[in-house]
């Protein structure tokens, strides 16, 4: 009854369409340069700072997108306070969550400029991003409509810059739609989209006093929020050491069993077999491991190739490694943009080096000079238990086995300890069969790329070191916002 509840889907765009592209880079041509993003807080104390930090753009660091405030601490403690349930019946709730999908709809050459500019995000990957926030809202909405859940109270979402509008949004209405009051903390580097999210949102109708805005610093806004014993959950997506510390400040602060719903990294492997059709799986481990920089979760890191063909495999990888285009994410052709900022650039390159250092590195393409780009990478490994953590870039590790060592291969990934996504290439069912059983990993993916789960059809989330659960975008994410609805006695 909850799994595919009936829904509307986002719009979306094809960008193989000519009319389509055209709308597009008109909406695009008309936006203004400069955007803007501050906390917003339902009764507002008057400033005593004014800590103003400038956001640039990735793909060209002396580029100013905008200026972002960050909360002080009096800013979060009066939000927290202020934050109240949204007591409207659920189908109201959904209405209003409906209608946000067509405000973000409507807003779409706003939303893929911030996504470009703020973020580095190239066309298809800043598309995707709109069709999976407004997906989420349908989703969530429909879901409410179908049970009247209860809140548990205010809610802390605390999300990442990679998906700067579908997580944010996801986390958001996930919480509103059971009736939380949220405190929205974005990632440092992308409140500008998250200021235009919560600005569509409380356009839509959501009140200020069950959606608040609080941009700043893990280290303080984040802190603050998740050692409040007002706070009555958390929903993050970002990095498991940072879902260890958010752990450990709900279990000092907050009442035992305070939800926690965490999505966090990921070392996800692919196996390719001898029999694997090559065409296809080149492509498929170029989107999986480089797409969007390699900034995904979902993200390919170690490849596994049969002994017999990986030589001939890598080679044809290498030959489509260097078709790729790395540059400004705005026009669309461009493949790989930019990473998030200059520090993430900085420590993967410096991986990248210490692996050619060892004579490990097997090939990187020349980036740009300007902006932080970083060319796709290729790392020679014996197995993922060589990867000490998850780099967060396009960084692909490959490892040969041999045929008679699969069940080897499945203990190194399951004993590795995170359990996102696996994908798999092969022509034999059985072995695919047997793989998809085998591997512990949230998301598997037979035969096509590991990245891009879809709202609904494809719920998104992993076990072990890679998070809590329940899954984002499936059907029993809602009820952990909701309190615990008391037995109905038997007639
Ligand atoms: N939901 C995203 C994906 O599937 C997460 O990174 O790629």
């Amino acid at each position: 009854k909850v799994f595919l509840p009936t829904r509307r889907n986002a719009r979306g765009f094809d960008l193989a369409d000519s009319d389509d592209l055209a709308l597009i880079e008109q909406a695009r041509a008309q936006q203004r340069k400069h955007f803007l993003a501050e906390p917003i807080i339902a009764q507002p104390v008057s400033r005593t700072s004014s800590n103003w930090q400038v956001v640039t753009n990735p793909a060209n660091p002396a580029e100013k997108v905008g200026d972002v405030l960050y909360a002080t601490t009096e800013e979060v403690d009066q939000a927290i306070g202020a934050a109240t349930p949204w007591a409207a019946p659920a189908a109201e709730r959904a209405d209003v969550l409906e209608h946000a999908a067509e405000l973000y709809e409507r807003d779409f050459g706003e939303i893929l400029t911030i996504a470009a500019r703020e973020a580095g995000k190239n066309l298809p990957d800043a598309v995707g991003e709109l069709r999976e926030a407004v997906d989420f809202l349908y989703y969530y909405a429909a879901q409410a409509r179908q049970n009247d859940l209860k809140p548990r109270g205010r809610f802390a979402c605390i999300s990442p810059w990679n998906f700067p509008l579908a997580i944010f949004t996801g986390q958001i209405a996930g919480a509103l739609a059971a009736g939380n009051a949220v405190l929205a903390k974005p990632a440092e580097q992308s409140p500008l989209m998250a200021a235009k999210g919560v600005a569509l949102l409380h356009e839509a109708g959501v009140p200020l006093t069950a959606l608040q805005l609080l941009p700043g610093d893990g280290t303080t806004v984040g802190a603050q929020l998740t050692c409040d014993s007002r706070i009555d959950g958390v929903a993050f997506t970002g990095g498991t050491n940072t879902a260890r510390l958010i752990q450990q400040n709900l279990a000092k602060h907050c009442a035992p069993g305070t939800p926690f719903i965490a999505e966090t990294g990921g070392l996800n492997a692919m196996v390719i077999d001898s029999t694997a059709l090559h065409e296809q799986a080149v492509k498929d481990v170029i989107a999986s491991a480089f797409q969007s920089a390699g900034q995904r979760c979902s993200a390919l890191r170690c490849l596994y190739i049969q002994k017999e063909v990986y030589a001939d495999f890598l080679t044809m990888l290498y030959g489509a490694m260097d078709e790729l285009s790395i540059g400004n994410p705005w026009p669309l052709n461009t493949d790989i943009g930019p990473v998030i900022d200059a520090p993430a650039a900085a420590s993967i390159q410096a991986y990248i080096d210490t692996a050619k250092a060892d004579g490990r590195l097997l090939k990187q393409l020349d980036p740009p000079t300007t902006g932080h780009f970083i060319g796709p990478a290729v790392i020679g490994v014996n197995s993922i238990q060589d990867l000490a953590q998850e780099i967060f870039g396009p960084v692909l590790h490959v490892a040969s086995y041999t045929a008679d060592a699969l069940d080897t291969v499945i203990k190194q990934i399951n004993e590795r300890g995170y359990g996102l996504t696996f994908g798999v290439h092969t022509r034999i069912n059985e072995r695919s069969t047997y793989l998809s059983e085998q591997i512990h990993a949230g998301n598997i993916y037979v035969n096509r790329n590991q990245i891009g789960a879809i709202v609904a059809s494809q719920p998104f989330g992993g076990e072990g070191l890679s998070g809590t659960g329940p899954k984002a975008g499936g059907p029993h994410y809602l009820a952990r916002f909701a309190a615990p609805q008391p037995a109905t006695a038997p007639p």
